[in-house]
């Protein structure tokens, strides 16, 4: 728990407002161990929480009018709670126009409030800073109003609300910062919303994290391009076998023997998706076992398949896994979350990690002149209250 970031987010708000919060959230980024691009494609995903927060603090203000200050920005923002909601041109604030938003539409009555926030998850490194925002401000206002909203409709609204800022994205963020538990990867069903928590348990190799610390403009619209393409080729694979009703039906052999009836990156993008499904599931049996070495594999594995069929990584990305697969004592390594910048996920050997981090991070300042950002995470708890000492 970042103590200094609790502690500084209460000053700001009492020097603000003058009173002490009533509610105190606490809401995390994520990891995901594999199942990537695939949560929009009904596939199975295996995210966690991590001990990377965003802080906030609630309280009522007796108005119709809601002010949000972010810290970390010191930029502050009020909204009009009567008046229509609209996007704004300062990004940050969008999100939390979106939920507020959601809210309203699902007609969740709420009245003025004045929040103060902080964070600690890296933004642009695919942690998924703002699904932390989202879910966040949404358990915040409903602590505050007593609105009883199922923690899994948190995530849905979350969803939403990105998808009126602009990013068609699946559930696998939200879900996974409003649900995750201590030392658990969830392992999701993103067609069913069923899902279950495994240990994370990693034997002799820890968990880190490489941050190419680039953010390619790309992401956007590749991203919801992905989506399309993938889309388009299950309708093509449907039309064929019209027992198919989602990816997770297919495997390998229905789109080859289709290939030709689809333009060959759609080939490309359902070929990976439907292959992603199976690694999946074998990762998962291989992390219950304790086989990590397996785990690892399928890492590698699924950095190919992103780098090369679902081309959503970059060269800054690829460098660092090509780096790693040289070394003995990394077992497994792959770009994370949507692509064109952001973290690689890594399994390395206990005992050998500051000698990895010292060496990659000297290659990749040589070959890029950029400075590599490495975290070491902890899996925590999902989005939940925190009960301050004033
Ligand atoms: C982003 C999206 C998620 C998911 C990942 C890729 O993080 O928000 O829904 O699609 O990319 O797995």
């Amino acid at each position: 728990m970042n103590d200094i970031l609790i502690k500084k987010t209460i000053a700001v708000f009492q020097e603000t407002f003058g009173t002490s919060p009533e509610k105190m959230v606490l809401s995390p980024g994520r990891i995901n161990i594999i199942g990537e691009h695939i949560d929009y494609n009904d596939g199975y995903v295996l995210p966690a929480a991590i001990d990377k927060i965003i802080c906030f603090a609630f309280a009522k203000n007796n108005s119709k009018k809601s002010r949000i200050l972010a810290l970390d920005l010191n930029e502050e923002f009020e909204v009009d709670l009567t008046q229509p909601i609209s996007l704004s041109n300062v990004v940050w604030t969008n999100y939390i126009l979106g939920v507020i938003k959601q809210l309203q539409d699902n007609g969740l009555l709420f009245g003025g409030f004045d929040c103060v926030f902080s964070s600690d998850i890296p933004v642009g490194s695919g942690l998924s800073s703002s699904a932390a925002l989202e879910c966040g401000t949404i358990f915040g206002i409903a602590a505050l109003f007593n609105l009883s909203i199922p923690k899994v409709d948190i995530a849905l609204m979350g969803q939403k609300a990105e998808h009126w800022v602009g990013i068609n994205c699946g559930i696998m963020d939200q879900f996974s910062s409003v649900m995750g538990q201590e030392n658990k990867v969830i392992k999701i069903d993103c067609k069913t919303l069923d899902y279950e928590y495994h240990d994370a348990n990693f034997n002799d190799y820890s968990l880190i994290l490489f941050d190419s610390n680039v953010k390619h403009s790309l992401m956007t619209s590749a991203y919801n391009e992905r989506r399309e393409q993938c889309d388009e080729g299950l309708a093509i694979i449907k039309s064929n076998f019209p027992e198919i009703t989602s990816f997770r039906d297919c495997n390998e052999s229905h789109v080859l023997s289709i290939k030709e009836e689809m333009a060959p990156n759609v080939f490309d993008r359902c070929y990976y998706v439907i292959k992603e499904i199976h690694r999946v599931a074998l990762a998962c049996k291989a992390l219950d076992n304790g086989d990590i070495k397996t785990l690892g594999k399928l890492l590698f594995e699924t950095h190919e398949g992103l780098s090369k069929e679902y081309l959503v990584s970059c060269q800054e990305l690829d460098f660092i896994v090509d780096t790693l697969k040289q070394e003995k004592a990394v077992i497994g390594s792959r770009m994370m979350g949507g692509g064109f910048g952001g973290c690689t996920i890594n399994l390395i050997k206990k005992g050998e990690e500051e000698a990895i981090k010292a060496k990659l991070t000297q290659m990749y300042k040589e070959a890029f002149d950029i400075e590599l950002k490495i975290y070491d995470v902890k899996i925590g708890n999902g989005t939940s209250l925190y009960e301050p000492v004033f």
